[in-house]
């Protein structure tokens, strides 16, 4: 392998050029990312009308102690769906309540995180016929052991309108399938409504799971495209994400089903929560929005200018002024300034939608006039044949096998080199070779972004999909990391993600690769901004399955630069192609990162049967 680390030989990457995906599937986001313990918070989740569906809300107690319903009186107008709970029973007289009382439930998402020592806030809504003494409890999945408890207490009159209560509950247990419960032994009828519980400890204080947020920021993204994906779309337009319907006071939220992956999210993961995800990601926001086509039905061009207003409301509630109509909103949030939106995608996947074209040119016009600085991102694949539209990027999706990526990492090597910019939004190995997240996945995957670091002249931007899974929920596989409430791991692809943590704004180098059609190879320099150090980096993909020796020359280079002590070599490998990570065995297919003791100008190196290596120069 020949490198040219001559400086008049290296091309600049895009400072944009790997990033992350993050659409609300798997359960991503709602019993994920967003750190909300309680699922169907506001018993909405059958829609606006009673009765409403409030699973997985369940009924503590029997027939004759207690009847539960839904009706439309709550506080607030976007959901007036509210729980109704007649206690029939009481701590005196004939019907006496069991004992823990009566009342409800919430499992969560597949069971709450509990961990001892640590506090939940939670908050509810509550109204009564009468005086109320209610246990808010925290405990085990069957209700037999309590890791936090709190009464409210309240009068009558104090309750006889909603009433608003915040409790914090130290957990002196863990146990992660917990849930939360709200008994009582006192007869009469009470209301709930909007009903959280919110661990202190998120990321930054913004309501992400901690945990899960690291995953993100050890892969350096330099951008987060959001919030989907055909969640965007939806199969209905009626059903598609909005939003407006996603900001404001999380207990004004509507909520709404998703029905491409079917299943409610109460937006507490609003388009305001995106944006300052990307934030405090320190990345670039990329939003993705209807343009007015659903997997089903779709609104005709003449007919388009709603969705174009809410575009561009949605742009002015990101970044306007801390006074205008919509950057209000945003700064009586909590965020004044405004967030740095610079690009923004009309539309997924609807290219070949009849209306797609008509409609594209209405929001493209309509937002290249407001805002003659935000970058557009058009559906249609431009790296077949030229655009008959104006964007200064097309999308460009890929889900396929592993042979196939491996060879696609060819596939911009000749693409028209005029014209709009590649974003390569979704990739993925998928099939049979992926499972839920193979070696061999990564290794294509690897091959495939090697050849955009090369391309990355055309290729500005990409991103693997899906991000997430929680593996309570799996809508779509693999996925990048896998998740339930208390546990986490990347899958390879997550891992091979992390090779190109550094490839963003590097330099990249001419590489010659003078043997074996098994190897694809590329080389980047940068300065590292954690050590402030220097390192030239050469990764190689060995899909073969033979074992191979390879000499690497590096030209351009002095030979006495290089530092042995800070050098190393990095090595994603597996005894099996087809070995995953696990709950069981997270780190079974990870990275060994050793010390490269020949570190020079010239290297005789072995790459393993199947592995994906880099090489990193101290230089
Ligand atoms: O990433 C999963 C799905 O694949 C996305 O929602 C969609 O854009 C694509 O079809």
């Amino acid at each position: 392998l020949l490198v040219n680390a001559s400086d008049a030989a290296g091309r600049p990457i895009p400072d944009t050029l790997f990033g992350i995906f993050f659409e609300e599937i798997n359960h991503a986001g709602a019993g994920g990312l967003w750190a909300e313990l309680v699922s169907n918070r506001g018993f909405e989740a059958g829609g606006p009308n009673v009765p409403s569906n409030i699973d997985p809300w369940s009924i503590i107690g029997s027939e004759s102690s207690l009847i539960v319903s839904t009706d439309r009186s709550s506080l607030f107008e976007r959901n007036k769906v509210a729980l109704k709970m007649e206690v029939l029973c009481d701590s005196e007289g004939t019907n006496i309540c069991p004992v823990g009382g009566v009342g409800v439930y919430n499992p969560g998402f597949w069971g709450m995180n509990i961990q001892n020592g640590k506090t939940y806030k939670v908050v509810l809504y509550v109204r009564s016929s009468g005086a109320i003494n209610v246990s808010v409890s925290l405990t085990d999945s069957n209700g037999l052991q309590t890791l936090a408890t709190a009464n409210i207490i309240a009068s009558a009159s104090d309750v006889s309108d909603w009433m608003k209560v915040e409790v914090l509950l130290e957990a002196k247990a863990s146990n992660p399938k917990s849930r939360l419960q709200l008994t009582t032994t006192i007869a009469g009828v009470i209301w709930f409504d909007q009903v959280s519980v919110m661990p202190l400890d998120t990321y930054k204080g913004h309501g992400f799971r901690s945990d899960l947020v690291e995953m993100l920021t050890d892969l350096k993204p330099r951008f987060l495209r959001f919030p989907g994906g055909c969640f965007v779309e939806g199969e209905w337009l009626r059903n598609a994400f909005r939003w407006k319907a996603s900001i404001g006071p999380w207990e004004e939220r509507p909520g709404h089903f998703g029905d491409v992956w079917m299943y409610w999210t109460d937006d507490g993961l609003g388009y305001y929560e995106f944006l300052q995800l990307a934030e405090d990601l320190d990345t670039l926001p990329i939003w993705v929005f209807n343009n007015g086509v659903s997997h089903n039905d779709q609104v005709d061009t003449s007919s388009v200018m709603p969705f174009v207003q809410e575009a561009l409301d949605g742009i002015e509630f990101a970044r306007g002024d801390p006074n205008s109509t919509w950057g209000s909103i945003r700064a009586a949030m909590g965020h004044p300034e405004p967030f740095d939106l610079r690009y923004v995608a009309i539309g997924n996947e609807d290219c070949g939608k009849k209306n797609y074209r008509g409609n594209y040119l209405v929001f493209h016009s309509a937002i290249t006039q407001a805002y003659p600085d935000i970058k557009m991102i058009t559906n249609c694949d431009g790296s077949s044949q030229q655009l008959d539209h104006p964007a200064d990027f097309y999308d460009f999706h890929i889900y396929t096998s592993a042979n196939d990526l491996y060879s696609k990492a060819h596939r911009f090597d000749h693409t028209s080199r005029n014209g709009p910019k590649a974003f390569v939004s979704e990739y993925a190995v998928t099939g049979t070779d992926a499972g839920t997240g193979s070696l061999l996945a990564g290794l294509a995957e690897a091959a495939f972004l090697i050849g955009i670091e090369k391309n990355s002249d055309i290729v500005e931007m990409a991103s693997y999909a899906p991000l997430f899974v929680n593996a309570n929920d799996r809508r779509w596989n693999p996925d990048a990391i896998v998740f339930n409430s208390s546990q986490l791991y990347g899958t390879p692809s997550y891992w091979v993600q992390c090779f190109f943590r550094e490839s963003s704004g590097a330099t990249i180098l001419d590489t010659t690769l003078q043997t074996n059609t098994s190897l694809i190879a590329s080389a980047i320099t940068w300065q590292d901004s954690n050590d402030g150090n220097n390192y030239l980096r050469i990764k190689i993909v060995n899909f073969g399955g033979d074992k191979v020796n390879l000499t690497i020359d590096v030209g351009g280079l002095d030979p006495n630069s290089i530092q042995l002590s800070g050098s190393t070599k990095t090595v994603l490998t597996s005894g099996n192609l087809k070995d995953e990570n696990s709950f069981n065995q997270p780190k079974k297919v990870t990275p060994t990162k050793t010390l490269l003791e020949n570190a020079g100008t010239e290297m005789n190196v072995i790459l393993l049967p199947h592995s994906f290596t880099s090489f990193d120069l101290l230089k």
